[in-house]
């Protein structure tokens, strides 16, 4: 009678839904005014009366098939927005931290130490990591082949030529760097990485900070660098903090000296950190060689200048009490939030 009732059924029977507009779709296909049940209702007319019964009942089939379809998928889209609907507010949920990040510790202490040294008249400077060996040995007043140049357990990059080249040891190559460029009076620090062919250990890491400073002008004397050093361990620890020179050896600066503070976590007690001794030590200085300076021409008969170096983590561990060099390579965060 209505020869593709089967196919019109199945159709109806698989019809999906998955938003508002599919199912306005679904409407004005089948139950709305234009749709398909419309039509076949509209053609009755012209239907023989002897076969009106039976074409009736299946336009009856289809509109119950059509109607109940409707219901399902308008229940089915209810809930679906029901479910959205209440997403959102769900106050039950865990709440995702903010984590807000902090400064590396290193780069705090950079930059208080930068701060303190700005105050007493010095500025920045800044040289490469890569360093030939002019730079880092040589002009430093490190004779060839002298065993100093071991001293520092070296990372070469590459060997044998006229000039190697290696990862810098220390920040005194910008001294160099500096001192070949400009004239005096100068008053520089500079802050960067330095390397060292060492094991890693709790006090040792082959990648360390220094921070490098130096003076140089007519007349500064061994005074001059203990007063600066001074000033600079009150600021930086506070004003009850101790500080001793010992004698020591650089071949670039004569006389050398080593600088001990009063070992700020024991308050001088005696701890594992300080070996028990009550001393801690936080670096290197003396009065720039006459050598240096005679290789970056300036003349030493009419300028003389003090430097010094100091390992930015020795120094961190100290401001904060960490007790393990390693923790500020490592990365993790449980460490580094302690700092924000
Ligand atoms: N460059 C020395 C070191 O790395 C430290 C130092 C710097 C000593 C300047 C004296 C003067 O150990």
């Amino acid at each position: 009678m209505i020869p593709h009732i089967d196919q019109l059924l199945t159709e109806i029977e698989q019809y999906t839904a998955q938003n508002k507009e599919q199912l306005e779709q679904f409407k004005s296909q089948y139950t709305g005014k234009k749709g398909v049940l419309q039509d076949l209702l509209d053609q009755i007319k012209n239907i023989p009366a002897e076969q009106r019964k039976e074409y009736g009942q299946q336009v009856n089939k289809i509109k119950e098939a059509a109607q109940e379809k409707l219901k399902a998928l308008t229940e089915q889209l209810e809930n679906l927005q029901a479910a959205n609907v209440n997403k959102p507010h769900d106050l039950t949920l865990p709440v995702i931290p903010d984590g807000l990040g902090a400064l590396h510790p290193l780069t705090q202490t950079t930059r208080r130490v930068i701060q303190i040294f700005e105050r007493m008249g010095f500025n920045i400077s800044d040289g490469p990591e890569i360093e030939d060996d002019w730079h880092n040995f040589t002009a430093l007043n490190f004779p060839l082949n002298h065993p100093a140049r071991d001293m520092q357990d070296t990372f070469f990059i590459s060997k044998g030529s006229d000039n190697d080249m290696a990862l810098r040891t220390h920040t005194s190559s910008v001294q160099v760097r500096v001192m070949e460029k400009m004239q005096p009076p100068m008053r520089t620090v500079s802050i960067g990485r330095v390397y060292r062919n060492e094991a890693i250990s709790v006090r040792a890491h082959c990648l360390f900070h220094q921070v490098e400073g130096f003076y140089v002008a007519k007349n500064v004397s061994f005074k001059d660098l203990k007063d600066t050093l001074y000033h600079f361990v009150r600021e930086l620890f506070g004003n009850e903090t101790k500080i001793r020179f010992r004698p020591s050896f650089f071949p670039f600066t004569e006389p050398s000296a080593e600088m001990d503070i009063s070992c700020h976590i024991c308050g001088g007690k005696g701890c594992n950190v300080c070996k028990h001794s009550g001393w801690v030590e936080i670096g290197g200085c003396g009065m720039i060689d006459p050598n240096v300076m005679k290789n970056c021409n300036i003349d030493p008969e009419e300028y003389t200048g003090f430097a010094f170096g100091m390992g930015i983590e020795r120094i961190t561990m100290l401001r904060n009490q960490i007790k393990d060099i390693r923790l500020f390579t490592e990365n993790d965060v449980r460490f580094l939030k302690q700092f924000s």
